[in-house]
């Protein structure tokens, strides 16, 4: 039985362990403090009951599931892995610090890998002692729910990493797209980041609302979700950090992050996770944050 670890069990974390366990691998989810994953456990718990309900699952299977997932606190059992998954915020200077410390404690032959959206697995990689076997493996949110994992080789990442990964992806009953070369945030959150921060433009220039600009694509381009709906499931702070980094390193001004962000930043509406972003989860049905009907 081979082991997954992974570090940070937030919104991509939790969901990552789910995946592994689901595809029978033993799990360690962890955090900086036990609480948290106790909290991020209760919340996998909860959509596997519902998955009970609708009679998609059985009880049993459940309990096996969550059976395989043991929740630690910072890299206790680290050393067990053979591959590392590392979910924690998007900060390069934090996950560099994570990698450096789980590359002393990983065992040589572990897979090392950054589900991070936008920061540069080259620059995460060079923090350890073998970047070889960093890799970049991006999940999309909810990782359950979502089929594709894109795989970010950075420059001195080993082919036989890449393999390693892709055969993990695969193993999981996901399917990759590997990018061929590194550039700022990939393939798909490079594309998305253009057309989320767009669409807050067309906010901020108040030519449509929330409701109406989420309509608009839902309906006009057969999106699942309309882009707001979207920025608050991904996280208001991700998508800060992810525009912030790409208008950085690509001076592009499609990029640039609206004065609204950083307003929403400040206020706490960080989106589905903080219960209030560009709509207001508290109300049922949910509805646009009182700031945006002004
Ligand atoms: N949210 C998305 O839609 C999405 C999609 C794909 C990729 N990502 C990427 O996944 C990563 C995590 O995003 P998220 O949305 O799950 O964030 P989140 O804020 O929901 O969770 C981050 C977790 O990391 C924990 N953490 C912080 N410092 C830590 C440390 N030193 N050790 C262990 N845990 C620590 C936090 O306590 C928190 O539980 C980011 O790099 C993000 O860019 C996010």
């Amino acid at each position: 039985m081979k082991t997954v670890f992974v570090i940070g069990s937030g919104t991509m974390g939790r969901g990552i362990a789910q995946v592994a366990a689901q595809a029978k691998y033993e799990v360690y989810l962890s955090d900086i403090q036990l609480d948290i994953v106790k909290r991020n456990m209760d919340i996998v718990e909860a959509g596997l009951q519902r998955q009970i309900e609708k009679g998609k699952i059985t009880k049993g299977e459940v309990g096996d599931i969550l059976g395989r997932i043991q929740m630690v606190q910072n890299l206790e059992n680290l050393e067990k892995a053979d591959y590392v998954i590392e979910a924690v915020l998007e900060d390069v200077a934090l996950k560099r610090e994570i990698f450096k410390e789980a590359d002393r404690k990983a065992k040589p032959e572990a897979i090392l890998a950054s589900n991070t959206t936008s920061c540069s697995i080259t620059e995460i990689a060079s923090a350890v002692a073998a970047p070889e076997r960093v890799i970049g493996m991006h999940f999309f949110n909810p990782p359950v729910v979502m089929q594709l994992v894109e795989l970010m080789p950075g420059i001195l990442s080993s082919r036989r990493t890449v393999e390693k990964a892709k055969e993990f992806v695969v193993s999981l009953g996901k399917e990759t797209v590997t990018t061929k070369k590194e550039g700022p945030a990939g393939v798909t959150s490079r594309i998305l980041a253009g057309l989320l921060n767009e669409a807050i433009w067309v906010l901020q220039e108040g030519i449509a609302s929330v409701e109406a600009i989420d309509r608009a694509m839902v309906l006009g381009c057969n999106h699942k979700m309309g882009p707001f709906a979207l920025i608050d499931l991904i996280g208001v702070d991700i998508h800060f950090a992810k525009t912030q980094m790409l208008y950085k390193k690509t001076g592009d001004a499609r990029y640039r992050p609206c004065y609204l962000l950083e307003q929403m930043m400040a206020a706490g509406l960080l989106g589905k996770k903080s219960g209030r972003g560009f709509y207001d989860y508290s109300k049922d049905p949910v509805v646009p944050t009182a700031f945006f009907d002004k």
